[in-house]
């Protein structure tokens, strides 16, 4: 059971808070019996329970991802509870089910996109029945209403973790890890566990245009993803730049015991390119590394093509997990790299100088674990060279997170 934790920084100084998140899912850890769905690990539901509650409720557990919103920071992972948190105290201010329309989610993703002008966020809502429906929606910063924006159908579930927005465009990129939406029924296996990566069959690429709720439907060959990075639109063509993997081996890497020890598939950057016509979208490898948590200056683009990436290589082998934070020049420049022995970093966060649009005048913010003294660091690099401009060396053990945001106080 994770919790969240906030690190404020000021000239010279940095402040952390931790608190394990309240949720019911820790309320149930504590008795040892977890009734609620978890996303990789069994829950320990009973005979009768299962049999009159088929589908387990969804884990409020939302330990995925923080966004800020003007009444504090919405805290989510993969299932429709999300969790309002107060940034001073970070306790909860209040469990946020949605109520509209567009009806009770099976799941909605942890990775929403930031539509800037609009001042929205946008979303996957999905619903898994006799058939799964994803429909991409948009909320106001704040507000709790999702207007869909179009949806999609498919048989089988897949497994998704992010999406793309364009000013344009939401694509939603299923890759062949498959899931019967019936074999969830009366299971007590964690969430993920229903999914069987299938190279055998195409990755579904769906255009959703974001005017008129039209599906476009295309296929590309297998591959799996977790994050995209960034997406434009190129004329009429779609553009996604992502984190891809060969297969979905990483999910079974990371529950073996020994994780660490033993090397880990990697992702590669890499670009796939749908077109206006046809029905093949094609996949292409835009640097040779390994990348992952990568992201963009989106603030600093304004709509045109990103030149620079900034994400995190993490690895593992006999001397255990390491980590080098990358910025990768898709114009040819030479590539820059960060780490400091002993510390595994995670998800390097892009902080933007403001009303700047120059894309590296800006600094990464990466949390890394000290294995050696056993404490939590941050550091700031220039987003220039990737040199240190500050560490803070923090008193507490932080595990590895997932992602976390930058707010201005
Ligand atoms: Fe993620």
């Amino acid at each position: 059971m994770r919790g969240l934790f906030s690190i404020d920084l000021e000239p010279g100084r940095a402040r952390v808070r931790q608190r394990l998140l309240e949720s019911s899912a820790a309320a149930h850890a504590r008795t040892g019996r977890m009734p609620v769905s978890m996303f990789a690990s069994d829950n320990q539901r009973s005979f009768w329970r299962r049999l009159i509650q088929p589908i387990p409720a969804m884990t409020d557990n939302t330990n995925v991802h923080v966004v800020p919103t003007p009444d504090g920071w919405l805290a989510m992972t993969e299932t429709p509870v999300q969790q309002l948190i107060d940034g001073d105290s970070l306790r909860i201010k209040r469990r946020v089910e949605y109520d509209d329309a567009l009806g009770k989610a099976s799941m909605m993703l942890a990775h929403p996109e930031h539509d800037r002008e609009a001042g929205a966020l946008v979303n996957l809502a999905i619903k898994a029945g006799s058939s799964v429906s994803i429909t991409p929606y948009s909320q106001w910063l704040g507000g709790y209403e999702r207007r869909p924006i179009g949806t999609i159908t498919m048989k089988e579930l897949p497994y998704i973790h992010s999406f793309a927005l364009t000013p344009t465009k939401v694509v939603v990129i299923a890759p062949p890890l498959r899931a019967s939406a019936l074999s969830l029924l009366w299971s007590n296996a964690g969430y993920i566990q229903h999914f069987r990566f299938r190279p055998e069959r195409a990755t579904d690429v769906f255009v959703v245009d974001r005017k008129t709720g039209v599906v476009r439907q295309l296929e590309a060959d297998p591959f799996f993803f977790f994050h995209t990075v960034h997406a434009h639109d190129d004329g009429d063509d779609v553009v996604v730049d992502l984190c891809a993997y060969e297969d979905a081996s990483l999910i079974q890497a990371l529950g073996l015991p020994g994780l660490g020890k033993t090397p880990l598939p990697a992702s590669r950057l890499s670009r796939l390119r749908v077109p206006a016509r046809g029905a093949r979208a094609s996949l292409e490898r835009l640097d040779a590394g390994p990348l992952e948590f990568a992201s963009v200056n989106r603030g600093a683009l304004s709509g045109a093509r990103p030149s620079l990436v900034f994400g995190a290589e993490v690895a593992a082998g006999e001397q255990g997990l390491r980590s080098t934070v990358r910025r990768v020049d898709l114009r040819g420049g030479a590539e820059r790299r960060f780490c400091r022995e002993h510390v595994v970093y995670g998800e390097p966060v892009l902080v933007r100088r403001p009303g700047s649009g120059v894309e590296d005048d800006a600094a990464l913010v990466a949390v890394g674990s000290d294995l050696v003294r056993r404490k939590a660091e941050l550091v700031v690099l220039d987003a220039r060279d990737l040199s240190p401009l500050a560490t803070a060396r923090l008193p507490i053990a932080l595990p590895l997170g997932f992602h976390g945001s930058f707010a201005r106080a």
